[in-house]
């Protein structure tokens, strides 16, 4: 197996944490799905319910009624927002620093995204969330970035407060948690993504959770074809809900995957928090640097190190001295970066959402009468000037399962040199 290691040119070395661990479990689980020659999970030869387990996993591991798999990330939102009853006239709070997913599952379902800043936990500022809250917000969706939640409690009592539906984002969080209790834990619903480069991964995949029975069922329904299923995997049109699916099951290929991997979880996120503590321990000692927020720091799931700095020149040069110095992935990373180049990460650099672009030729949802409130609703950059402030100067840092103590070292050996080149030591 190829695998990429740490040298002087590359100091962050493979940085996809779940993919890293793609052992013999795998392909054992994999094995047993296309010997048994079937990879769908309601019928077939023999099925091995690896789907089946992983959402029992899950159900177990955050004390929750449902889980359902779906195929991606993307789809789990999706999911979760038609369960929520999302539709025209109908807006969705959600932080700024999000994934074009948070805004394009809203967008579908004909409602309005509206932005909420975030604070120095890289996550919702809860008194801008607040401030926000109409009689128009079906939901929240509160995002945990960068696998750590910021203030989740009192998000959770804010929703509770004005009574909506709050949807947890766990999609790059899996692992992470608040106080000892999981993130994906406290919303009515919450979603998560096994995409590549997820603390766990199944190459693509997703899972919604809830504990009400009608969220669930809906849920079901919205990941299938829109009808509930019977004991033999068949569907039952007979029942409450009969509605229009979107067909985005888990393959039992995928679940195979995803069961091994998720045996691994605790240990991957282990690794990453570790090194990530040392980071901020190391880099956070740069007079003048300030490390994200972390309200629970045993909870951090680990995979990126945020670093903000007094401004964003500063911000760029440490970025540039530290490249230079071998502070940067191999082929096709991400590492290192000034925060404002995180692509769709950051709302302004969501262009559809900026211009407005409808899901089809007559410009839903914007054009909707429905939703005519949200016409001066601008998310162009400046619409959050307390984010666009604290992205400017931030830089991220992806931190590898893959990574050594002697490595992190080295890194911040050469924050530290940088730091002298600009004056800062
Ligand atoms: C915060 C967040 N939500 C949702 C998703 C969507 O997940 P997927 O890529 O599995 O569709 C991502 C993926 O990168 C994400 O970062």
């Amino acid at each position: 197996m190829v695998m990429e290691t740490i040298s002087e040119e590359n100091l962050l070395p493979y940085e996809w944490p779940g993919s890293y661990f793609i052992g013999e479990e795998e392909i054992d689980a994999v094995t047993k799905v296309l010997l048994a020659r079937s990879p769908y999970r309601f019928y077939g030869h023999d099925v091995q319910h690896y789907t089946d387990k992983v959402e029992e996993f899950y159900r177990q591991r955050l004390g929750r009624k449902n889980a359902v798999l779906v195929n991606s990330g993307t789809g789990a939102l999706s999911t979760a927002i038609l369960a929520a009853d999302v539709g025209p006239g109908d807006e969705v709070l959600m932080p700024g620093y999000l994934w074009v997913a948070c805004l394009s599952a809203v967008v579908r379902a004909g409602g309005i995204p509206k932005l909420v800043e975030i604070d120095d936990t890289f996550t919702m500022d809860p008194d801008d969330l607040e401030r926000k809250i109409t009689p128009r917000t079906k939901a929240v969706l509160l995002i945990h970035m960068s696998g750590a939640c910021g203030n989740v409690e009192r998000i959770a009592e804010i929703c509770k407060k004005h009574n909506v539906l709050l949807i947890e984002d766990t999609a790059q969080a899996n692992g992470a948690r608040f106080h000892g209790k999981p993130l994906g834990s406290f919303g009515d619903t919450a979603i998560y993504s096994f995409q590549y480069n997820k603390n766990v991964t199944a190459g693509e995949g997703g899972l919604v959770v809830s504990d009400s029975e009608l969220l669930g069922a809906k849920a079901w329904a919205y990941h299938d074809v829109g009808y509930a299923r019977n004991a033999a995997g068949r569907v039952d049109t007979s029942g409450d809900i009969q509605t229009w699916g979107q067909c985005t099951h888990m393959s039992e290929v995928s679940a195979a995957v995803l069961w091994a991997q998720v045996q691994k979880l605790d240990m991957i996120t282990g690794k990453m928090r570790a090194r990530n503590q040392q980071l901020y321990k190391g880099i956070g000692a740069i007079p003048g640097a300030s490390p994200r927020r972390l309200i629970d720091p045993e909870g951090d799931s680990g995979p990126f190190c945020l670093i903000t700095w007094p401004t964003a020149e500063i911000a760029q040069q440490m970025v540039d001295l530290t490249r230079a110095g071998g502070v940067k992935p191999g082929p096709n990373g991400i590492g290192n970066i000034r925060m404002t180049e995180w692509g769709m990460h950051i709302y302004y650099n969501n262009v559809a959402l900026v211009e407005k672009k409808g899901v089809n030729s007559a410009g839903r949802p914007w054009s909707d009468p429905l939703n005519d409130f949200a016409k001066d609703y601008s998310y162009a950059k400046g619409a959050l000037p307390q984010m666009d402030d604290l992205i400017e100067r931030s830089v991220m840092i992806t931190v590898p399962p893959a990574l050594t103590e002697e490595g992190a070292n080295r890194i911040i050996e050469v924050y530290h040199e940088s730091a002298k080149q600009i004056g800062l030591i």
